[in-house]
């Protein structure tokens, strides 16, 4: 006769394995889900553009951040991170990346959105590169799961350019 103990530790047993197997499918169709998130990002405005007495180039700028990041919810998303960053190219640094703004999108509803900001973090050149560079604006999102692994992917918005003089 099986005890109750015996019984108990079973059925423990089964809910986790059904829990572990959920976990899985979770994961699994988080993968299989394949988003399309848009964005486009606007320069408003150039609100000054400085040499810094120890030399490094510095832009403060006026941004109008737009982004439909709907499709990157499923039911096993918690939040998503994302984060814009100037991508630029100098003699000495083939790919320098400068996070000038950040957020975190706790809910689907609120994955579309636009947002009229400045730059929350300082666009500094270490060094003098910035004038009439080109560069790329590219929106970078972490998708923090309930469970299973982070999952990380951009969008690059290429074709911007700094202008030729300070200001
Ligand atoms: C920002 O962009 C969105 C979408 O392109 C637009 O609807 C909104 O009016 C813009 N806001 C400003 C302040 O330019
Ligand atoms: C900017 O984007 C273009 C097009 O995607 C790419 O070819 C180029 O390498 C990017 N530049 C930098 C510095 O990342």
């Amino acid at each position: 006769m099986h005890s109750f103990g015996y019984r108990a530790n079973a059925l423990l047993t089964f809910s986790v394995t059904i829990l572990a197997f959920m976990c899985a499918m979770a994961s699994l169709s988080d993968t299989l889900n394949s988003p399309s998130p848009s964005a486009q990002v606007q320069v408003l405005n150039i609100n000054w553009f400085q040499k810094q007495p120890n030399g490094n180039d510095e832009v403060s700028m006026t941004l109008n951040i737009s982004a439909d990041l709907q499709s990157l919810f499923t039911w096993n998303t918690k939040q998503v991170f994302v984060f814009l960053a100037a991508e630029y190219d100098t003699p000495k640094h083939p790919v320098n990346q400068i996070s000038l703004w950040d957020g975190i999108i706790p809910s689907k509803e609120q994955a579309k959105f636009w947002i009229h900001t400045s730059n929350k973090y300082r666009f500094i050149d270490q060094g003098s590169n910035l004038r009439g560079k080109e560069y790329n604006l590219t929106l970078h999102w972490h998708i923090m799961p309930k469970t299973g692994k982070m999952l990380v992917d951009k969008l690059v918005l290429p074709g911007y350019r700094l202008p030729e003089a300070y200001r």
